[in-house]
């Protein structure tokens, strides 16, 4: 441990008693001492008390500027008036049904309008988006094998849970990669099915669904990955992507479950023009409550009763209702416009700040999202990636919280979001306690 980091520490935990005290009890009862959402680390994770607006408050009382938003579920940010009304007056009418309700289409129609998306299906969860996606391709084409994207995350279904993060060693030739599980617990079986891609690399996509002609059903991309730090697709590689896919017959499934509704009202679809044949939507669409949709052409959808995919939970009116007011009164075109000029100006000041402090770094982003990574060149695929540094990384994160920023969700393959409701003076807040650390980090 260097002393900086040694420091840095001995800071957090002085300004963190409580959350401290109540993680070694939490690790008593829950596994790893969290609820469950994320991964721990070190020296323990802050516990929450509340949050308003762009801030969330520990149970010490220290506030800090949320730019980790859950994992970009908050782009309408912590407590949006709106929401709050219209989940109180839904919360008098009922919080199960379990009968269709008239919400469900207002709902439905505001993601059929901002997506190439002619119907849907609302799930609970990105894991479900992604796994309906999986079987409605594979039921449609009558193929078995997917093609995902090495770094890339789909969520938990086994046959995507692959290559998320697989180590050097491990991960294969870079043109070729092997298809690795993530984790214990997956069987060989489905691993086989699961054939890995470089990102932004045509060439490769191309050799092998050439070898694999007839017996592939889908590709799936993070269209923009947002799993490996922010890795912006090459010019034409998506449009190069769509057409390779339809020579080969194959389907393409866009996971937006971290881009829709944030790099623009229709997601990375619209951003870059492109018309998968099925998309998958979750975090940002639900306003801050559980929510995921899975939707594509009718010809694809039609079979989905047929297919067994249901859930409980799906489409529960508070989700719901919070869909419907985040898609057609609090994410306004005045809103994206306020919330990509931030995050802009956001990813400007942090260029300007690695620049000045000649930082072995770099900025990645589109609109409202972004990230650093440590790097001495551009991050364009998941082998990029692993040669980041990590530990410059974490040094950088804990720096930043004691400043009072969470600066990003924490974990080097994430990013920052900046909300509709961050301001000037949020953005100003986080530059300055950057330009504190940043000269620390060589
Ligand atoms: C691109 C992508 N797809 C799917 C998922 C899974 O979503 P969930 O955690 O809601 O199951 C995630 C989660 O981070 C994701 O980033």
């Amino acid at each position: 441990m260097t002393d900086h980091l040694k420091k840095m520490y001995e800071e957090y935990e002085k300004k963190t008693p409580g959350s401290k005290e109540r993680y070694e009890a939490a690790r008593k009862v829950v596994s790893a001492g969290i609820g469950g959402s994320a991964p721990t680390y070190d020296p323990y994770p802050v516990f929450v008390e509340k949050a308003e607006g762009s801030k969330v408050f520990d149970v010490d009382g220290n506030s800090y500027l949320d730019f980790n938003l859950c994992w970009g579920v908050l782009f309408v940010g912590h407590r949006h008036p709106k929401l709050i009304e219209g989940l109180h007056d839904q919360l008098n009418n009922g919080t199960m049904y379990g009968l269709p309700y008239e919400e469900i289409l207002e709902a439905g129609k505001a993601l059929t309008q901002r997506f190439p998306i002619e119907e849907l299906r609302f799930v609970n969860s990105g894991t479900e988006a992604t796994l309906y996606a999986a079987r409605l391709a594979r039921a449609y084409t009558g193929k078995d094998k997917l093609v995902k994207i090495e770094g890339a995350y789909h969520g938990l279904a086994d046959y995507l849970h692959i290559s998320k993060r697989p180590s050097a060693g491990e991960a294969g030739p870079p043109k070729r990669p092997s298809s690795i599980p993530y984790g214990a617990g997956i069987t060989d079986g489905v691993v086989k099915d699961t054939i890995v891609a470089p990102f932004n690399d045509l060439e490769s996509m191309e050799g092998i669904l050439n070898e694999h002609t007839g017996e592939v059903a889908a590709v799936i991309v993070e269209p923009v990955m947002m799993n490996a730090g922010v890795i912006l697709p090459k010019k034409g590689y998506l449009k190069g992507l769509r057409k390779l896919t339809q020579e080969h017959n194959v389907l393409l499934i866009f996971d937006e479950v971290k881009t829709g509704v944030k790099l623009a009202p229709g997601g990375a679809c619209e951003f870059y023009g492109i018309e998968p044949d099925l998309v998958s939507l979750a975090k940002a669409i639900g306003g801050g409550l559980p929510l995921g949709a899975c939707g594509g052409r009718k010809e694809i959808m039609a079979d989905i009763g047929h297919e067994g995919l249901f859930g409980t939970f799906s489409a529960n009116p508070l989700s719901i209702r919070s869909c419907r007011i985040t898609l057609t009164e609090v994410l306004t075109k005045s809103a994206y416009k306020n919330a990509d000029t931030l995050g802009k100006d956001l990813m400007k000041g942090y260029q300007d700040i690695v620049d000045d402090t000649k930082l072995k770094a770099v900025v990645q982003g589109l609109n409202s999202v972004g990230g650093i990574l440590f790097s001495d060149r551009p991050v364009h695929n998941y082998r990029d990636w692993l040669a980041t540094d990590k530990k410059i990384w974490h040094e950088y994160w804990i720096a930043m919280f004691n400043e009072g920023i969470l600066s990003m969700a924490y974990g080097p393959e994430e990013e920052w979001l900046v909300s509709i409701q961050h301001s000037k003076e949020d953005i100003q807040e986080h530059l300055e306690a950057f330009k504190k650390v940043a000269p620390k980090l060589k």
